[in-house]
């Protein structure tokens, strides 16, 4: 078994999260929301949704209709670059809904161009956000403006807390990488 070094640790997380929840909240009482739209990408960004979900539940006792549409996107190697294909769409009617991607990492930022496309063109929302627990800015390829962030990190593979290599390591509590 190779050694898996700390990254983020759980506390960590946590306060990210609050963090977070604290800024949406704050910009959903300025906007006079009565309801928030959350688009989790799946599998990645599932721990991270719930648990901030759950916080701004807990914060907002309830007066806030909190929805949640979950999405999955597949990338494979084509001839020439990676392609996206949209793995499992939203069935919803989500016009002229102002809603809050959720993510796990922004690495390269294709996946969210790629969403962005897909919920502004096909699914006509009204306004998109981006909350994304990581971000490796290093890497990225597409300009992402990530109105939420947790943390930045490094070029490193992270692993844990939702986050998975082949499959493995997502239920840590802690981000780590292999060393
Ligand atoms: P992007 O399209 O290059 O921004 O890639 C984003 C997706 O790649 C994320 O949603 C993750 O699913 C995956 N990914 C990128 N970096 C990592 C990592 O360090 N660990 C695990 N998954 C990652
Ligand atoms: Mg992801």
């Amino acid at each position: 078994m190779k050694k898996i070094e700390v990254l983020i640790s759980e506390e960590e997380i946590k306060k990210i999260i609050k963090e977070i929840s604290a800024k949406i909240l704050k910009d959903a009482e300025k906007n006079k929301c009565r309801e928030l739209n959350f688009i989790t990408v799946l599998e990645g960004a599932r721990r991270f949704s719930e648990d901030l979900r759950k916080i701004i539940f807990e914060e907002t006792k309830g007066k806030l209709n909190i929805n949640n549409y979950n999405i999955k996107i597949s990338s494979y190697q084509g001839t020439k670059s990676r392609k996206l294909k949209l793995e499992k769409e939203i069935k919803e009617n989500l016009k002229k809904k102002n809603v809050i991607v959720i993510e796990d990492i922004i690495d390269t930022g294709k996946t969210v161009l790629f969403l962005k496309n897909y919920l502004l063109k096909e699914k006509r929302v009204a306004s998109l956000k981006i909350a994304s627990l990581l971000s490796k800015p290093s890497r990225r390829i597409v300009d992402v403006k990530i109105s939420y962030l947790g943390k930045e990190i490094p070029d490193v593979f992270v692993i844990g807390y939702g986050l998975d290599k082949d499959g493995q390591f997502r239920d840590l509590n802690y981000i780590g990488f292999i060393k």
